[in-house]
């Protein structure tokens, strides 16, 4: 069957259509066309996401995407119309929701609707990068902007949450280094550009709650202690300088600094996440690892993952880097696998909605 999904839970417009073939045991899909426009530029001199910018560019995008999408929506017959319903930023959320409902009455009436929880979305994304049926139970990792998750899988119907971060999820950490040193929003793909010219072994940042027995999250403290070393340089105005210094106009060293700064509190992050996942995946007995989140497009997490993951003898999971930051074709999955379990969600924008 065809899945029609929409995902407006942020900063990104998001419409796909995915074949789906299978039941809940092993289901597979193929992703017949992807769009994503993104508003990072319209977002990035508020150095945030600011929620009414992006409600307003969801309804001037949703239309365009959708029409680059289906050119004729009279040739599709899609079985699902999947969108998004939390968590997220409600004004954003609402606007696919409201536009799934027009596409619903006026071209797909006989289509069924159904509302996605966008985490859920994350964690089926490895069923859009991964040929074979999974093997469980499993642990997967979801770290994105909003959250920092643990869970024990024991099929694609059922799962448990092991932990989660106190308060900053690791994508947000990442984000608010990046300010720190003066770096764009979003700031994850900046700070992993900059740490490959740095050298991770330089500044002894802490790796928090790294030996508590609980598989919960926390990364402000890190955040700080970057916010301390920074401080400790005796640099003021460190963002406008760290600019010139991003933008290579400086000379070499104070870049190299920057560089160890982004490397050293990249390996602080990931040593965190790793250990706790695969300590997580030796208690579950897990046979396979997922990853997935915004921050799942970062190498360097991928890689260390799928080395620790191999030598627990588990299968690494994970789809491709453009399937990781938020996208319809994850809420395609999840809205199918909605379905075959049977779920029901109610079509309204729900900002706290969890797992
Ligand atoms: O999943 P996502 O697109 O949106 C949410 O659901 O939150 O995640 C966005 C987050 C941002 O914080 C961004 O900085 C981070 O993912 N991110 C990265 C990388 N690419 C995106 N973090 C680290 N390394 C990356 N390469
Ligand atoms: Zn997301």
């Amino acid at each position: 069957m065809h899945i029609l999904a929409i995902e407006t839970s942020c900063d990104e417009t998001a419409i796909a259509l995915v074949e789906a073939t299978g039941g809940l045991r092993s289901p597979r899909f193929r992703v017949k066309k992807n769009i994503i426009s993104s508003q990072v530029s319209t977002h990035r001199p508020y150095g945030g996401v600011v929620p009414n910018l992006a409600k307003r560019e969801h309804l001037k995008n949703l239309p365009i995407v959708f029409k680059k999408l289906v050119p004729k929506p009279y040739t599709l017959h899609p079985s699902i119309l999947a969108v998004t319903v939390g968590p997220g930023l409600e004004p954003a959320l609402w606007t696919g929701i409201e536009f799934a409902k027009v596409l619903h009455r006026k071209h797909f009436p006989q289509t069924k609707l159904v509302g996605v929880n966008h985490l859920e979305g994350h964690l089926s994304s490895f069923l859009l990068g991964q040929l074979g049926a999974a093997s469980f139970p499993a642990v997967s990792l979801i770290a994105s902007g909003g959250h920092t998750i643990l869970l024990c899988m024991s099929s694609l119907a059922e799962w448990r949450k092991l932990g989660e971060t106190r308060d900053d999820a690791a994508g947000e950490a990442f984000d608010k280094v990046a300010r720190l040193l003066g770096l764009p929003y979003p700031g994850g793909p900046e700070i992993e550009r900059l740490a490959r010219r740095g050298d991770p072994a330089a500044i002894p940042f802490p790796r928090p709650m790294l030996h508590a027995k609980s598989y919960d999250f926390s990364f402000s403290g890190l955040k700080t202690a970057v916010l301390y070393y920074l401080r400790d340089q005796g640099v003021s105005h460190w963002g406008g300088w760290m600019r010139e210094v991003a933008q290579r106009t400086l000379n070499p060293r104070p870049q190299t600094l920057v560089a160890n700064v982004a490397a050293s509190f990249q390996a602080a992050a990931i040593d965190v996440l790793v250990l706790k996942t695969i300590r997580a995946a030796r208690a579950c007995r897990a046979k396979s690892i997922m990853l997935s989140g915004g921050v799942a497009a970062n190498q360097c997490l991928r890689q260390t993952l799928r080395r620790e993951t191999k030598k627990i003898g588990a299968a690494f999971l994970s789809a491709a880097p453009r399937f990781q930051g938020d996208n319809a074709a994850m809420i395609a999955v999840a809205g199918y696998l909605a379905h075959l379990r049977g779920a029901r969600r109610r079509l309204a924008a729900q900002g706290n909605l969890n797992l």
